[in-house]
Order: structure tokens, then C-alpha cells, then sequence
């Protein structure tokens, strides 16, 4: 069904939230310089062409023999330096493959993140991916130490809300069960009865029992839930910057110059898009879409990374990458990756009484699955 209402800033006579802009990037102090671990040589040399051989032949497919021999000496230092810290690398499915395939101990969609972040033994989590996914690992790890190896890192979703909003949501709709997609800061969480992620923001809705619910901060993802639950939602007038540029014209241009041609799309899409996809899915769901069914030609309508690190796993299916890229996934690079293991920077913090409650949210969703 359409959904019931959508609302933004403007509705309660605020106006439009200027957090585009992202923070600065914090600055390496003079402890952690202090305290930092030697820079490893970054010279290409026969020793790392051999070390990193294994893992060029995951992504030959991907990245050229030129590209590697740059990025061959960040792979081999991250990973030592990953074992002289202790440290685990948590990548999302949008990190670049050298990163994704390489450097990665876990990767995944948001959902998957979230989940292996609370079985991490290691001391220390470097997050991969936006500002958003780092804070949740904070948030169910408050005794680690969580670093992202550029906190500007943001989300046009997670910029889009404050608490502040969701109190003045509350008080429009008393009684009105919240849920928030995980793409919103840890202040959010904290005041919402649950999370969701795309994997799974059908059954969180429908788990509330209730006639209406307010879904945030995505508009398309809350119009995908309307139009596969008879559960009443009030949306949010956010939108991911990435997935809101596709267009059902687009689509019907890949089918006419190929019918045969697969395509799957991303729910942050609008629905014009959803309409003309044969497979919507979180970033995980497509991803075992591609694997199970094996197209012999897909458009993945998301992040174009996404694409390049399927080709490396399955170089025969031949992807159609139109090419949208999230800019705040492209502030992680192997450069800063290792900035992070050496001077063990940026360093994510939530305050404890908001942590506590955005814990809640999210534990509330993880233990929907068991
Ligand atoms: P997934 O949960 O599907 O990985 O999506 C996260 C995201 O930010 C998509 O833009
Ligand atoms: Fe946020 Fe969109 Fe980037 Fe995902 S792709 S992190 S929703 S801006």
C-alpha cells in the first residue's frame, strides 16, 4: 500500500538540516604519535610480489598487474600490522576489492556487520566502510577500541535525522512504534523501539504487531516495506545519494539494448526503479542472487564496488556496472587503513547513556533472527 505520510524537518517548522558538510578529519596527536608502531617500508620488491601473490589472484579479474605493485606493499604491511594489533578489518560490500578481498577479515552487508561485530574477540575493530557502521560496532562493543580509518566517512541517510526529530515524531504520533534503519548515527538509535537494515526491514516492521509504524530515515526504502506489508508507514524524507540517482529510464534503456540481461536493484532505490528490477535485495541478498542463479549478464543497480568485487569472485557472469559511487565509502583507502593500525587513528566514541540505549535497538533487531 502507499504509505501513510512522510515527513521531514520542515514539517515541524525547523529548517532543512545543513549537515552535508562532513567534520574534519581529526588529526593525528602527538601521543599516538607517541605511541605508534614503525612505518613499514611500502617499496614493491620481489619479497612482496611473492608474500601478496595469493592475494592478487582473487582480484586479478579486477585489478590490473600495473595497479598492484602500488597497492601489493600496502596489503602485505596492513596485514602484519593487523597481527602485531590484534586487530580485526570489518569491510562492507562496497569497499574497493583490493580492500574487500584483501585486507578484509569479514565483510558483508550492514546486517552481517553488525552481527559479526559482537562476536569480534579482538581488541581492536578497524571499520571499513561509513561513519554509521562504525559507531554500531562501538555501540556493541563499548570495551573496544573501534577506529575508521577516515571519520568523514558519512551517510546522506544518516545526515538526513537528529534524536531531536524523532522526539518531535513522537510527539505527532503518540504511541507509534519507531524503527530506524541502521544507516542513522548512534543519537537516533537511541531513540527509536528497534533497528533494521534493508536484509531484514520487513520483518522488523511486521515483528511490532502494530497497525502503523513510523519507518526512518529512508523514503524508498520505507515506500519498498509499504509495498510488500499491509503494516500502515509514516516515512522520513531522507534518501541515500547514491541509490535516489538511478532512474526507470535507465533500466529500460539496459533491457532494449538486451533483453536477456538480468537486473537487480538496491531497495535505497525509488520505486520507478524497483518497478522495472527481476530482484531487489540488500547488498548481501544481491550478492547470493548472483552466485545462486549465475546470469550470464547482471546490472547490479547499487554501488559500482560492489559489482567489481563479484567479478573478482565470479570472473564469467559479465556485470553491467553503472557506475554511482558513494562518496563517503571512497574516503577508506589502503593508505589509511594503515594510518589507522600505525598511529591506531580515528578513534570512534559514543557517549555511554546514548550507547546504552542505541544498544538496545540494536540488540533488539540481531535477536530477531535467532
Ligand atoms: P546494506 O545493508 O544492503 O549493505 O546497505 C547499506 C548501505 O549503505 C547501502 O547503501
Ligand atoms: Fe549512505 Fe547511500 Fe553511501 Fe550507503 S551508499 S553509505 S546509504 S550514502
Amino acid at each position: 500500500m502507499p504509505i501513510a505520510g512522510i515527513y521531514g524537518p520542515d514539517d515541524f517548522g525547523n529548517p532543512v538540516h545543513g549537515r552535508s558538510a562532513p567534520a574534519a578529519r581529526s588529526r593525528i596527536t602527538s601521543a599516538q604519535r607517541a605511541d605508534a608502531l614503525p612505518m613499514p617500508s611500502l617499496q614493491w620488491s620481489p619479497e612482496v610480489e611473492r608474500a601478496t601473490a595469493h592475494l592478487y589472484e582473487r582480484v586479478k579479474n579486477v585489478i590490473s598487474p600495473v595497479e598492484w605493485p602500488f597497492m601489493a606493499p600496502y596489503v602485505k604491511a596492513i596485514n602484519e600490522l593487523k597481527q602485531t594489533r590484534g586487530a580485526v578489518i570489518l569491510a562492507h560490500n562496497y569497499q574497493t576489492p583490493e580492500i574487500f578481498h584483501c585486507v578484509a577479515d569479514i565483510g558483508g552487508d550492514s546486517l552481517q556487520l553488525a552481527v559479526e561485530a559482537t562476536k569480534v574477540k579482538s581488541d581492536i575493530i578497524v571499520q571499513c566502510g561509513v561513519h554509521f557502521m562504525a559507531e554500531t560496532s562501538k555501540i556493541l562493543n563499548p570495551d573496544k577500541t573501534v577506529l575508521i580509518p577516515d571519520s568523514r566517512a558519512g551517510c546522506s541517510l544518516a545526515a538526513s535525522i537528529t534524536g531531536a526529530d524523532v522526539r518531535l515524531l513522537r510527539e505527532r504520533f503518540p504511541g507509534v512504534p519507531v524503527v530506524a534503519y541502521v544507516n542513522t548515527s548512534a543519537d537516533v538509535k537511541a531513540e527509536v523501539d528497534i533497528c533494521c537494515t534493508s536484509s531484514n526491514a520487513v520483518q522488523v516492521v511486521e515483528s511490532l504487531q502494530a497497525p502503523t509504524v513510523i519507518f526512518l530515515p529512508d523514503q524508498y526504502l520505507a515506500k519498498y516495506v509499504a509495498s510488500q506489508t499491509s503494516v500502515k508507514i509514516i516515512a522520513w524524507k531522507g534518501a541515500c545519494e547514491v541509490h535516489e540517482r538511478f532512474t526507470g529510464d535507465e533500466l529500460r534503456a539496459y533491457r532494449e539494448a538486451d533483453p536477456t540481461v538480468q537486473i537487480i536493484a538496491h531497495p535505497e532505490c525509488p520505486p520507478d526503479v524497483l518497478a522495472e528490477a527481476d530482484f531487489t535485495g540488500s547488498t548481501a541478498h544481491m550478492i547470493n542472487w548472483v552466485r545462486n542463479k549465475h546470469p550470464r549478464r547482471v546490472v547490479m543497480i547499487t554501488e559500482c564496488s560492489m559489482a567489481d568485487n563479484v567479478q573478482a569472485e565470479l570472473p564469467d557472469v559479465e556485470m553491467v556496472r553503472p557506475c554511482n559511487l558513494c562518496p563517503h565509502m571512497k574516503r577508506i583507502t589502503l593508505s589509511k587503513i594503515l594510518d589507522s593500525l600505525v598511529y591506531l587513528h580515528e578513534e570512534v566514541t559514543v557517549d555511554p547513556m546514548i550507547a546504552a540505549k542505541a544498544r538496545r535497538s540494536v540488540e533488539r533487531m540481531i535477536n530477531l533472527r535467532n
